[in-house]
């Protein structure tokens, strides 16, 4: 059993306090959601999770293991894995290469250099990769190029490349900007699937309240790189604060 537990974290960018001494805890198994305004300080959660900020204070556990002693890869390797606000996406590969890179983002250059020339492995790799595009609903576009597909497949690649590594915990952050009202629904029921049939917890941040609302066991409003209320989607829907200062009645109605 894996919990992440987050500690006090604390971040400050160059005099900006990005995180101001966060706790929570994201339970295994549960989609976990993060909303707030702009500039809240979501994404540099995300980043000190997984490697890529140094807190200047605090501690992040998963499990028995100390994430801030690790770097980037280290923490993949202990089965968490993330997407990125912005696409990561290479497109003048296919899709089906693009979720291949996630196979390689877990182990060490020279290993790589190894696995490109074991064939046995590359197939593997490629069966793995098939199955989860298939799950993610992308059978049909493995051999596409990314450039000129729809805003919604690159999101949905970026998906199947961070769960083709086989996490534990999935980081997905704002995987509805910029989709419309029926794509919003599909990455929501998406995600829920993740969690009831793969079994992987997911931590994801998220403006589009339909789907925090629909997906969500648990919710966590942070404001100025604090955490104003966690709790299920109905509590934190009603909570005064919640509504007058970062929802509005409109949103939540
Ligand atoms: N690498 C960085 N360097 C400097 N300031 C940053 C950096 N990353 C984030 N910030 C600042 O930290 C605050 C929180 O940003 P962010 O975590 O991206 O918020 P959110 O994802 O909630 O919109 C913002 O004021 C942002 O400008
Ligand atoms: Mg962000």
């Amino acid at each position: 059993m894996a919990d992440l537990v987050i500690e006090n974290l604390e971040v400050h960018f160059s005099g900006v306090v990005a995180l101001d001494g966060v706790s929570l805890n994201v339970r295994e198994g549960e989609v976990f959601s993060l909303v707030g305004p702009n500039g809240s300080g979501k994404t540099t959660l995300f980043n000190c999770i997984s490697g890529f900020v140094t807190p200047l204070g605090g501690t992040i556990d998963y499990g028995d293991l100390d994430l801030l002693s690790k770097p980037p890869h280290s923490i993949i390797a202990t089965g968490i894995s993330r997407t990125f606000q912005n696409l990561q996406n290479i497109p003048y590969m296919t899709v089906l290469d693009n979720v291949l890179l996630g196979n390689h983002s877990r182990i060490g250059n020279r290993e790589t250099v190894r696995r490109w020339i074991s064939r046995r492995q590359r197939e593997l790799e490629e069966e793995r990769a098939l199955e989860v595009l298939d799950f993610i609903g992308l059978a049909n576009y493995e051999q596409k190029y990314l450039s000129g597909q729809p805003y919604c497949i690159q999101k949905l690649v970026e998906i199947t490349r961070a769960l083709v590594s086989q996490p534990k915990l999935i980081l997905i952050d704002e995987p509805a900007a910029g989709m419309n009202d029926q794509e919003t629904m599909e990455i929501a029921k998406i995600i829920g699937e993740i969690r009831d049939y793969l079994g992987i917890t997911v931590l994801v941040v998220e403006h589009d309240m339909s789907l925090v609302m629909a997906v969500s066991d648990r919710v966590c409003v942070f404001d100025s790189g604090n955490v104003i209320t966690i709790g299920e989607p109905a509590e934190v829907k009603a909570h005064p604060e919640v509504i007058s200062a970062f929802l509005g009645e409109s949103v939540v109605a």
